[in-house]
């Protein structure tokens, strides 16, 4: 009962913050990464709890965003500022613990990498990441169908691809791609090679 009423005073907050597409993507990835948990056997409170906020950060503009990280001691690094799609994630971390009261520091890192990933991703982390991309209301990249079946098949792998796809699309614009998913691409790469040689 109280983790009912602690998700629901979160939710009706976060509906007042974010626009709502965001909002109801939101809870896309809440669910998402709910059944996800169910799958891997994850915790289920959790991983609803990490999704629901994965996006809190992300209103506002861009230069809004920074000015508020700023004023807020949130440490920005020159590749965050080159590549600023992944400053909401940042962000979102710091109002997560701040504003949401949230003090597991596996659901603050899920919200903290759920754009970039990273090397050694927890469990949880790769759910909510993977859950990002895959949630009911997404429909843009060509490869949904298959990755919705990869990300109950195998997390790693789905990974693995998911971050192949990112790092060929931000090529494609010519955007940077942050140093932690170039080191979670490597990492998802080698964890592959040792499990299948
Ligand atoms: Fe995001
Ligand atoms: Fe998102």
């Amino acid at each position: 009962m109280e983790e009912l009423q602690k998700i629901l005073e979160i939710r009706k907050k976060l509906k007042r913050k974010l626009d709502p597409f965001r909002y109801e993507h939101s809870l896309g990835v809440a669910f998402t990464a709910a059944a996800l948990a169910m799958r891997y056997g994850e915790n289920i409170g959790k991983a609803e709890l990490a999704g629901t906020l994965h996006d809190c950060g992300k209103y506002g503009t861009e230069e809004a965003l920074i000015k508020r990280c700023r004023k807020n001691g949130v440490t920005l690094t020159e590749a965050e500022l080159k590549s600023p799609a992944v400053i909401h994630a940042k962000y979102g971390r710091y109002l997560a613990e701040a504003k949401y009261g949230i003090r597991d520091q596996d659901i603050l890192n899920a919200v903290a990498y759920h754009t970039t990933g990273r090397a050694g991703m927890s469990r949880l982390e790769k759910i909510v990441f993977i859950a990002d991309y895959i949630e009911p209301l997404r429909d843009k990249a060509e490869d949904l169908p298959r990755m919705r079946e990869l990300a109950f098949r195998d997390l790693d792998r789905c990974m693995y691809e998911m971050l192949l796809g990112t790092e060929a699309y931000l090529k494609k614009k010519r955007s940077g791609i942050h140093p932690d998913s170039i080191e979670a691409l490597h990492y998802f790469e080698r964890l592959i090679k040792e499990e299948r040689p």
